[in-house]
């Protein structure tokens, strides 16, 4: 659980940030890193805007953050340009014992410029309705040969459920071979929230979708499974998915290929199976990322991810051909409460010692997230 709450209302108090242009938050942002030094460090996550990320010390996916988090050196602010569970993750690896042993018991303090930076997909699996799966499972299976496998696009609740029950945190990057850790400890794993992520990695592994029941949390009972089905199951795959990456269909797949012979299709693991099995590459924003770098010039691309990566991309590499592969703009709207007055308000306040929007998660759940945090870094 968080102290603060997940999608609070802040004070930001919009005038007089909302009323200035961009130039003026631009240079008062870099006045406080300027000031602040290395005691700051600003996190992007490659979905924000490119004003944003322009301000940004690291930028990365949510495994390469995650990992900047737990090496943070001698940094006391993190300032998460991303969601909330992000800033969570960042919160407890940062302020894990060993670190605040480091630094003689002081905080790293974790700022969200915006309280409302949330999660859609995340927001599908609360902590109550997984506590009632467990316990429903429990009735028709034995939940001690079952792993639950959070993606890292969770609450740090439901990460620390994981940690309490020999479980562990996967992300776009690593989730196979998160799988195949779980698989290697027990015969059935439980994955949240995201269906699609799971799917998509548990069936290139040769696991067969009758092995995969969804688990509904808002069905009557058994998350609206017969007790058959989840005896026979290896992956109860959680009933959440990313509206962004929902958008993507194999339609749009078929019609690029129609028109532009040779088009590669590179998409990330929450877009739908239909569209995964026809894509020619799949990963995380990292993997997308360097897919185009280290193609030739004149490759020929139709990426399937957050609009905000895609045109930077096209913008960082004219040498190729990039498309966004839908005709509907998919954007995290989300991500996009992240702007240029949002984090020149915590930056200015963080400067000034009245800190705003601090991530602060409770130190038993962080003490359990870490658990199950720590057991992801390991995996190799
Ligand atoms: P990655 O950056 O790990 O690929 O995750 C994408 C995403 O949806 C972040 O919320
Ligand atoms: Fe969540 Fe999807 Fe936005 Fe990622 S892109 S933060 S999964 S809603």
């Amino acid at each position: 659980m968080s102290i603060a709450p997940p999608h609070g209302a802040a004070t930001f108090e919009l005038p007089p940030y909302k009323s200035l242009d961009n130039e003026t938050l631009s240079r008062r942002i870099e006045a406080v890193r300027a000031k602040m030094g290395s005691e700051l460090l600003i996190l992007g996550h490659h979905y924000q805007q490119d004003e944003v990320i322009a301000h940004s010390d690291l930028r990365g996916d949510s495994y390469q953050l995650s990992k900047m988090a737990a090496e943070s050196g001698d940094c006391r602010a993190i300032v998460f340009c991303g969601v909330h569970f992000m800033a969570e993750t960042a919160d407890i690896l940062a302020n894990q014992p060993l670190k605040l042993a480091e630094r003689d018991g002081k905080r790293v303090t974790v700022v969200l410029p915006d309280m409302a930076a949330g999660c859609s997909m995340a927001d599908m699996a609360e902590i109550e309705q997984v506590e009632t799966a467990w316990e429903e499972l429990g009735e028709w299976i034995d939940t001690e040969d079952i792993t639950p496998v959070t993606y890292i696009n969770s609450a740090a609740s439901l990460k620390a459920f994981c940690g309490r029950h020999g479980g562990i945190v996967c992300t776009s990057s690593n989730a196979a071979a998160v799988l195949k850790w779980a698989f290697e400890r027990k015969s059935r794993v439980l994955f949240f929230p995201d269906q699609h992520l799971g799917r998509n990695t548990a069936k290139a592994m040769g696991i067969s979708l009758e092995q995969m029941p969804v688990w509904d949390p808002m069905a009557d009972e058994f998350g609206g499974n017969t007790p058959e089905a989840l005896k026979s199951s290896k992956v109860l795959l959680w009933r959440g998915h990313c509206s962004v990456h929902q958008m993507f269909t194999a339609a749009h797949v078929d019609l690029f290929r129609k028109q532009h012979p040779g088009i590669k299709i590179l998409v990330h693991p929450e877009c739908p199976m239909e569209v995964v099995d026809k894509a020619d590459v799949r990963g995380s924003t990292g993997k997308i990322i360097s897919e185009v770098e280290n193609a030739p010039p004149g490759t020929k691309w139709a990426i399937g991810t957050e609009l905000h990566l895609v045109n930077r991309l096209k913008h960082e590499h004219p040498e190729q051909e990039i498309h966004f592969l839908s005709p509907v703009v998919c954007m995290c709207a989300t991500m996009y409460r992240i702007n240029l007055a949002h984090l020149c308000w915590s930056l200015e306040n963080l400067a000034a010692g009245t800190p705003v929007n601090i991530i602060r998660v409770d130190d038993d759940t962080s003490k359990w997230s870490l658990v199950a945090l720590e057991r992801m870094l390991a995996v190799k």
